[in-house]
């Protein structure tokens, strides 16, 4: 049995999970979900990095500890992925015990190899990224991603990593497919042959970081950290899952961490002892309609939004789809919705449609008799081919290959039906033999079709294949891949329910958007009053009830009011700058002026919905809503006593 185990990145918990983090976290459980289909062993972890700078310095603004703040933090990643079926095996965060005791480790066994010095470091420092940058690499006196930098001075560990230059080299030269995509092992290797140079991996500057074993007042720097969580949560060197499963792994990363998993953590490893990564593969980058997503901009795609409107599975099945795992992609609603409405709802979809509904008019919901159909054989045959094309795209982590040798199959089996014509069959067969048994034979091949797509969709549709091989009455022996090799084991006589909802409803095709949400338009008066009028003859039907998991997506929190101003053009709204725990104060503009001047809120402490997506109030963006009760003159702000800290969850 093949052993194989994948990981994500470890977030960071400066955030709120984005379609960055579910693309890696998703891609990775589909591999789970495949191999294991395979029958494969199959271990896969994911989790959060939750030492450094940033995040102490984040946790001290809020007036919590860096734990708490982790926690804080830390537990919308777990959430989302219940919410997305993403079902790892171990969910690591770099404050367990058990981390910091085999990080602990690793540094004494690179200490024993004489491999880590006392120096000084000195360079520029960006809180931002986590990372000293050379003068060579700062862009316009920032660092490349854009983060201010400043000069820090320090005492510091060092870790030998030039010593290892050559060995890298040599490795990477043995082991072509290392880095993936092939692009990125080119880049690696270029990126070595120049030599490679010893890293700083301590701090002096801040507290919050494991100690480094023997040494007062450093902790350690948090690569080193977070690396070792790829073998931490196996227990570490000689723990019985580190027995089984290193070095049988494949690490999915965002390509701009790609020098710290291919550089940094192998000569790590090496000077540890301890074998090599089988795999690195470095995806591209999502962006939004078009543009980088960023916070300011308030475009960033929050995957709550999008898979709670149209569900987790036809997310995930776009963001594999959409573009090569290696490439960066551009995510849009409007071709969320296309997809949705071409490839699954009219494809896939379909095809489950029309073999049910002929299945229960022709054979009242019965598999008939396999029988011969030399019609078919072009579907067989694309079904044994795409077979082996499925396996080896999933190999090579082409999820958009993968998918599209599957939809060929779709294709192929609709014209099928075409051609075979079922209705002409059945008008024929009360008379014709030969007919009633065709008819069988394409029934029969078409529900066969139906289990082997529903059995590869598995990993990339978890849910909806579940209940298209529910429907189909699939027992559980039929539901892994080594029963899809050979066409026809679907057994005859098995009723399937004809009747149930429909796989993939259409959608409706969102309106042209702008790139950020505009503020609502006033209505004008007469509407207005029309709308009142309405809303008295007929009174609003109460919200609908929501489960708990509803109520659990909102982050409401106490923030307090530092500031306040009447908003340029708008009577009815302050523009209000608030704490609310972030490390940066926000904006929220709140249609309280006609209750409240700006001087009478200054100060207060109140309840922030804090994850409601940005959106743009008349030309100036607002991060979050205050909660109110009344309206107009009437409204009263929903305030907390001043002892509660900003960023306390409210709930
Ligand atoms: N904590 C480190 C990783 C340590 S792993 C030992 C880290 N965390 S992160 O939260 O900042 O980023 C996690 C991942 O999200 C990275 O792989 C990064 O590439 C990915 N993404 C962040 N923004 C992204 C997009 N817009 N699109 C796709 N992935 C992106 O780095």
């Amino acid at each position: 049995m093949t052993v194989r185990y994948f990981t994500t990145p470890i977030y960071y918990v400066n955030d709120v999970p984005h379609i960055g983090h579910a693309y890696t976290s998703l891609a990775t459980d589909t591999l789970t979900r495949w191999y294991r289909l395979c029958g494969d062993e199959v271990r896969f972890q994911t989790g959060t990095d939750e030492h450094g700078l940033k995040i102490e310095q984040a946790a001290r603004k809020t007036g919590i500890s860096p734990k708490e703040h982790a926690d804080r933090y830390s537990a919308p990643f777990r959430k989302l992925w219940d919410f997305l079926d993403v079902v790892p095996d171990k969910f690591i965060r770099t404050t367990d015990a058990d981390h910091e005791a085999v990080v602990c480790d690793i540094w004494r066994r690179m200490e024993a190899q004489g491999d880590i010095y006392l120096g000084k470091y000195e360079g520029w420092y960006s809180v931002g990224d986590e990372a000293y940058f050379t003068e060579d690499e700062l862009v316009d006196g920032k660092s490349p991603s854009g983060h201010e930098v400043s000069w820090v001075v320090e005492p510091s560990y060092f870790f030998r990593m030039s010593k290892y230059g050559d060995r890298l080299l040599e490795f990477l030269n043995t082991h072509p497919d290392f880095v993936r995509p092939a692009s990125r092992q080119n880049e690696i290797v270029s990126f070595v042959k120049q030599g490679l140079q010893d890293i700083s991996i301590s701090r002096t500057t801040f507290s919050w970081g494991i100690p480094v074993p023997d040494a007062d007042g450093h902790v350690i720097y948090v690569w080193v950290d977070a690396l070792t969580n790829y073998i931490s949560g196996l227990g570490g060197p000689g723990a019985e899952l580190y027995n089984k499963f290193w070095p049988h792994v494949t690490h999915l990363i965002g390509k701009d961490i790609i020098r710290f998993h291919a550089v940094y953590w192998p000569c790590i490893l090496m000077s540890a002892g301890l074998p090599l990564p089988e795999h690195i593969f470095a995806h591209g980058w999502w962006r939004h309609d078009g543009e980088k997503m960023s916070k300011t901009k308030g475009n960033v795609v929050d995957p709550w939004k999008i898979a709670g409107k149209y569900g987790p599975d036809v997310f995930r099945y776009f963001v594999l789809r959409e573009v090569s795992f290696g490439a960066d992609g551009d995510f849009s609603e409007k071709g969320l919705c296309g997809r949705i409405n071409g490839d699954l709802a009219n494809g896939y979809g379909n095809l489950f449609n029309r073999t049910l509904g002929m299945l229960a008019r022709y054979r009242n919901g019965v598999v008939p008799n396999p029988g011969e159909d030399e019609n078919a054989a072009e579907l067989k045959q694309r079904i044994a081919e795409v077979q082996r094309e499925l396996s080896q795209a999933m190999d090579e982590l082409a999820f958009h290959k993968a998918l599209a040798a599957i939809w060929s199959v779709i294709a192929v089996a609709d014209k099928y039906v075409d051609s075979s014509a079922p209705w002409t069959l059945a008008k024929n067969e009360k008379t014709d033999a030969t007919a009633r048994q065709k008819l069988d034979a394409v029934l029969y091949n078409l529900c066969e079709t139906l289990r082997i797509l529903g059995v590869w969709t598995l990993a990339f549709l978890p849910r909806k294949a579940k209940a298209l091989l529910d429907r189909l009455n699939v027992p559980e022996d039929l539901r892994n891949v080594a029963s899809t090799l050979s066409f026809g084991a679907f057994k005859a006589g098995t009723t399937v329910q004809t009747e149930g909802e429909a796989l993939f409803p259409r959608v409706e095709m969102p309106a042209e958007t702008e790139a950020t949400p505009a503020a609502p338009a006033a209505p004008a008066p007469a509407a207005k009053k029309a709308e009142k009028k309405a809303k008295k003859a007929e009174p609003e039907p109460p919200p609908a009830e929501i489960d708990f998991s509803d109520f659990a997506k909102l982050d409401l929190r106490v923030a307090k009011i530092i500031a306040a101003e009447r908003h340029p053009d708008a009577d009815r709204i302050l523009k209000l700058t608030v704490d609310a725990g972030d490390p940066e104060p926000r904006t929220i503009c709140s249609g309280i002026a006609e209750a409240y001047a700006p001087e009478d809120v200054v100060g207060r402490s109140v309840i922030l919905v804090a994850n409601l997506a940005p959106r743009k109030i008349r030309g100036i963006m607002s991060y979050g809503m205050l909660l109110c009760g009344g309206e107009g003159k009437t409204t009263t702000l929903a305030t907390v006593p001043a002892d509660l800290k900003p960023g306390t969850r409210v709930s």
